[in-house]
């Protein structure tokens, strides 16, 4: 289990007072901190009182409200979308030259980089359709990798390239179907997460180093090859918190080569977390809403009662551990009649139909679903 996680603001300051000694501010020192998300690192020289430091590790990249953004893609923050950024996705396409077939797991950036290539099978398995509509790609298949992959693709490829979600359920899950799809002898690459994301990060890469031993010939680490861009709903919540939202984001690399006699020690389906969700747009927009309601006498409130956004993309942020509603910009509501609030995007066509909502619904509700609605139908947000 992924236990809760915050790394400790002792911690956090005295990494930063570190840092800065040595001149490091803004994005260098974000770097340098190893993937200690900035929105974690604001909030604890503000809750230490540290007031200097934090002007001086921020200032060069310190936003004011209101600002006019714009969104160019809209991210998904159910299924933990970070993005490479284009030198990234062609560094390590360029690692998949020469194998004559790929499996690639959660990483539709590099699809669209290797997808059409005559001289290699390549296939992507994805749970999520927004840059490849089910059915119109040859070679994607949309899956949830927790619930595994069916035989048929056993010992089918001789390069798999994966990106999961960094919780050590869901990665271990995900390198258990490397392990079980490459061909014996075949090459495994996964991008590894920092030790900074959370206080068990070190224990869990250590987990992942024992799966290594044990089903690996032989693994590499490489560091430098892999940054992510900040997905949409990452922007919003930065500027939230005064932080311009810079890519911020690296993480290493592992290449693995499999045991040419695998081992058959497979843990097994885990329960869906992608599902739960369903997904509804609005303009150019995307919410996400599970259908479980949530308790309240409200229709739709907001989930963090100070601000319509999250004040973070973490899924152990509370408030979006209260949400049952959260979109590609940010936004966490709670709902306590999803399939009401389904069936009311579903009627919605043009952004006037938004203003058409029915009268019953209680002022507050209808007023929150047009902010919301304003906020996700352009490309460009006030926040
Ligand atoms: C950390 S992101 C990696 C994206 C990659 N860096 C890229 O630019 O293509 C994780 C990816 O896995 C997908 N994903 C998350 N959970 C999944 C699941 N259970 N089954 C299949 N794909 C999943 C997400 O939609 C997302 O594309």
């Amino acid at each position: 289990m992924n236990s809760p996680f915050h790394n400790s603001s002792e911690y956090i300051l005295s990494q930063v007072q570190d840092h800065l000694s040595r001149s490091l501010t803004g994005v260098p020192l974000l770097r340098a901190l190893k993937g200690i998300h900035p929105i974690d690192i604001k909030r604890a020289l503000l809750e230490s009182e540290t007031l200097e430091e934090a002007k001086e590790a921020f200032e060069s990249i310190e936003v004011t409200s209101p600002t006019l953004h714009e969104i160019l893609r809209d991210d998904n923050p159910v299924s933990s979308f970070w993005p490479f950024t284009r030198a990234s996705a062609e560094t390590i396409a360029n690692m998949s030259l020469g194998y004559s077939s790929v499996a690639l797991l959660g990483t539709p950036t590099l699809f669209g980089l290797l997808g059409d290539r005559p001289e290699s099978r390549t296939m992507l398995f994805e749970s999520d359709d927004y840059f490849f509509p089910e059915g119109s790609v040859p070679g994607y298949v949309k899956c949830d990798l927790t619930l595994g992959l069916p035989h048929a693709y056993d010992d089918q490829f001789d390069l798999i390239v994966g990106d999961p979600p960094w919780y050590l359920d869901e990665y271990l899950t995900w390198l258990e179907i490397a392990v079980r799809i490459a061909r014996p002898g075949g090459t495994v690459i996964f991008v590894l997460f920092p030790e900074g994301i959370r206080e068990s990060a070190k224990r869990e890469r250590e987990a992942i180093f024992s799966f290594a031993r044990d089903h690996f010939e032989s693994f590499t680490q490489a560091n430098g090859i892999v940054e992510y861009e900040t997905p949409s709903f990452e922007q919003v919540q930065m500027i939230r918190n005064g932080i311009s939202p810079i890519n911020w984001r690296s993480a290493e690399i592992f290449t693995g080569h499999v045991r040419k006699t695998k081992t058959r020690s497979y843990r097994g389906k885990r329960s869906a977390a992608v599902n739960e969700w369903v997904e509804r747009r609005l303009g150019c927009g995307r919410l996400f809403i599970k259908r479980e309601p949530v308790h309240s006498t409200n229709f739709l409130e907001f989930a963090d009662p100070r601000s319509r956004f999250l004040s973070s993309p973490s899924r152990r942020d509370a408030a979006r551990l209260r949400a049952n509603v959260i979109t590609s910009r940010g936004h966490g509501l709670r709902c306590n009649d999803p399939s009401r609030l389904i069936s009311l995007l579903d009627s919605v066509k043009l952004f006037s139909d938004v203003n058409a909502y029915p009268d019953q619904m209680e002022s507050g509700a209808r007023d929150l679903l047009r902010t919301v609605a304003a906020d996700l139908w352009g490309r460009f947000i006030l926040i």
